[in-house]
């Protein structure tokens, strides 16, 4: 990849400010370096503190960590907690009238939201919820668009102890519903449309559209949310429209008490085959995990004004807008827009108008700000901002040196957070008033972070040797299973061959002389698209389920706004379509993905042949369709191949 390329020659060192170490939550690498001895002198205690110090438990745990069964590890486990509770309840008595949401919406008006008002709207939609039968431990899908009600759901259902599962709201029906038939959820909450970029998506339709033969026969009600007029058709007896169900409902709901291993939520993540994984987290150590990194990696302090751009539908609107800052008592930004409506410079206005002090943003969205208005940064006061950060993909040192500057005005520092749905929270990352920054490093673990780097025995690696990024303790807000599926859990996470201890993340990574670890990408058929994660078996089920389709290979190929792009090699059953034919199936082809899966997913580049390169035993050579989707020209030796003659076929995009 380009991007690693350029990251790989990295050298430039940025120091913490005087200033910004002063004021720092952990200061300086003497205050980083007495976190990690504590943790290595006494790991569980380091963890059970924190865990105390924290948490509010409605009943404390006796126990910090129980490996009896490992992998399958339990955190904090007699205790009992609720994490509304800890993200709203607890800060009434001082905070109530602090503004916990600034709704910034599409069109550019905003909405403040106070802790009390937070509270009211989280306590009426659990007692709505609870009025249609759901419980404890039931499922309660969540297809919504990125407005404070999308966070009032999660944290509703929270409150009442059911498993919130947000799935993506640019996903197609055929997502929604293998997602709500794995997770057999009871409801699901959506809306009627959603409003982006000035344009409106109908949710609903999609839903029913995802519910229309019958195969999701676990759901019972679908509620809907009214974000726009638009009037939907409704299913006599199973849909509700959301103010119906809160009208009349008590401002006030008991929290359910649960033990710190209850299941909070399960997030559906890309892995290597065709089925997404349903990561499940825990409450306790998932909520220490957010916590944690909101105080030492986001240096959080009472007077921030926080925003963080993902969606709830991934993993980091979970840990840093649904949870994190709600634990710590934050004033947050939600935005419900795009980067690019009305203009490039949204980002900017929005951080000037609400004084954004804390802005938490992915390496694409950088990268195509830049391209559509390196300067308009300039034209607004960005004065309010002292902390930056980056997640979800290697940061090329350019874009990095740009956010640095222009945006951040060379005075904040970047926090680039190495982490993953399965991990929960931020694993990797500088400490920023305490760890020198290098541009396209995430470089060193949060104190009780154990990474190390390994070969394919398990064995560490010598310093700047490349290997297989692992986690070599566990932690408390790892991934506690794969939802309905303990053997793959242990299979792709704990494998056999490096021991079965060890945590593998899936990234391949090197660490420098000063032991920063400089992320290389995926070990295995996951790409980076835009930041998001997409499984090429995936995108390859979805264009053979078509029926023109006889077989499909998807690689990514570098692309310098997305980081990776997706390239579909296909054969059809019928013969190899050329010019127009070729162009015209191809469309239709792209049309279909995005339909299977959503348009994330939909390839950038569709090439035809009469076949794929196989060796004689019929193994697809992947490794010479990466060098194709790149435009380069084949060097290795291609003698093992059964059908040299379809490289030149497939080296023409369509
Ligand atoms: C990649 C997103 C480099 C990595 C929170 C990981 C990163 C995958 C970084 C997880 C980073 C995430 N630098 N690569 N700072 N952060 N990644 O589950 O390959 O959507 O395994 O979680 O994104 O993606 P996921």
């Amino acid at each position: 990849m380009a991007a690693i390329e350029s990251v790989l020659k990295e050298n430039r060192v940025f120091e913490p400010s005087e200033d910004f170490k002063a004021h720092a939550n952990v200061s300086g690498m003497e205050g980083y370096n007495a976190l990690c001895e504590k943790a290595n002198q006494d790991y569980e205690g380091f963890w059970g503190e924190l865990a105390q110090e924290l948490i509010t438990w409605k009943k404390p745990f006796t126990q910090v960590l129980d490996e009896s069964r490992a992998p399958f590890y339990k955190w904090f486990a007699d205790g009992v907690l609720n994490i509304s509770y800890n993200s709203i309840d607890r800060h009434l008595a001082d905070k109530a009238n602090k503004t916990a949401i600034i709704y910034e919406k599409d069109d550019g008006s905003s909405e403040n939201i106070t802790y009390q008002q937070l509270y009211e709207r989280v306590c009426r939609f659990a007692n709505g919820l609870k009025s249609l039968g759901v419980q404890k431990g039931d499922r309660v899908v969540i297809y919504m668009p990125m407005v404070p009600d999308a966070v009032v759901a999660m944290q509703a259902c929270a409150r009442i102890g059911a498993i919130h599962s947000v799935v993506f709201g640019g996903f197609s029906s055929g997502a929604v519903k293998d997602r709500v038939q794995d997770a057999a959820a009871k409801v699901i909450v959506t809306a009627n449309e959603s409003v982006r970029g000035g344009k409106n998506t109908p949710l609903k339709a999609t839903v029913d559209e995802a519910l229309k033969d019958g195969d999701c026969t676990s759901v019972e009600k679908v509620v809907v949310f009214k974000r726009t007029a638009t009037e939907v058709p409704f299913t006599e007896g199973r849909d509700i429209w959301w103010d119906d169900l809160i009208a009349g409902q008590a401002a006030e709901c008991e929290p359910e008490w649960v033990d710190a291993e209850h299941p909070l939520f399960i997030l559906y993540t890309s892995g290597s085959t065709g089925k997404p994984k349903g990561v499940q987290h825990s409450t306790g150590g998932y909520l220490l995990g957010a916590m944690v990194s909101m105080k030492w990696v986001f240096d959080y302090k009472p007077d921030d004004v926080y925003w963080c751009t993902a969606d709830v539908g991934w993993i980091t609107g979970h840990t840093y807008i649904a949870y994190g800052p709600l634990a710590v008592g934050a004033t947050q930004v939600v935005f419900e827009g795009v980067p690019t409506y009305p203009d490039a410079g949204r980002f900017w206005q929005a951080i000037e108008k609400h004084k954004v002090t804390t802005f938490y943003t992915a390496p694409t969205a950088i990268r195509s700000l830049i391209k559509l208005g390196a300067d308009l940064p300039k034209q607004y006061d960005l004065s309010s901002l002292r902390l930056l950060g980056t997640v979800g993909e290697p940061i090329n040192p350019e874009a990095w040196m740009w956010y640095y500057e222009v945006v951040g005005g060379g005075r904040c520092p970047i926090v680039d957070t190495w982490w993953q749905t399965e991990t929960g929270s931020n694993m990797i990352a500088p400490l920023p008033g305490a760890v020198a920054i290098k541009p396209g490093s995430c470089t060193l673990p949060l104190p009780g972070i154990m990474v190390d780097i390994v070969d394919e025995s398990g064995a560490s690696v010598d310093q700047s040797n490349g290997g297989f990024l692992v986690i070599s303790r566990p932690f408390p807000s790892l991934l506690r299973t794969i939802w309905n599926d303990d053997a793959r859990f242990q299979a792709t996470y704990f494998p056999e061959e490096l021991g079965g201890k060890l945590y593998l993340a899936g990234d391949s990574a090197h660490r420098d002389e000063k032991g920063y670890v400089w992320i290389m990408g995926r070990i295995d058929d996951v790409l980076n698209v835009s930041g998001h994660r997409l499984g090429t078996m995936e995108i390859e089920s979805a264009l053979v389920a078509n029926p023109l389709v006889a077989e499909a290979a998807v690689v990514g190929k570098p692309h310098d706004v997305k980081g990776e792009a997706v390239v579909a090699f296909v054969i059809l059953k019928g013969d190899r379509p050329e010019g127009e034919d070729a162009k015209r199936i191809a469309q239709e082809l792209k049309t279909w993905v995005a339909h299977e899966i959503g348009k994330i997913a939909q390839p950038d580049d569709i090439r035809f042949g009469d076949n794929l390169p196989k060796t004689r035993s019929g193994k697809i050579m992947r490794r010479l369709l990466r060098t194709l989707a790149k435009g380069e020209e084949i060097t290795t030796d291609t003698s093992t191949l059964e059908n040299p003659q379809v490289l030149d076929q497939l080296k023409h995009s369509v």
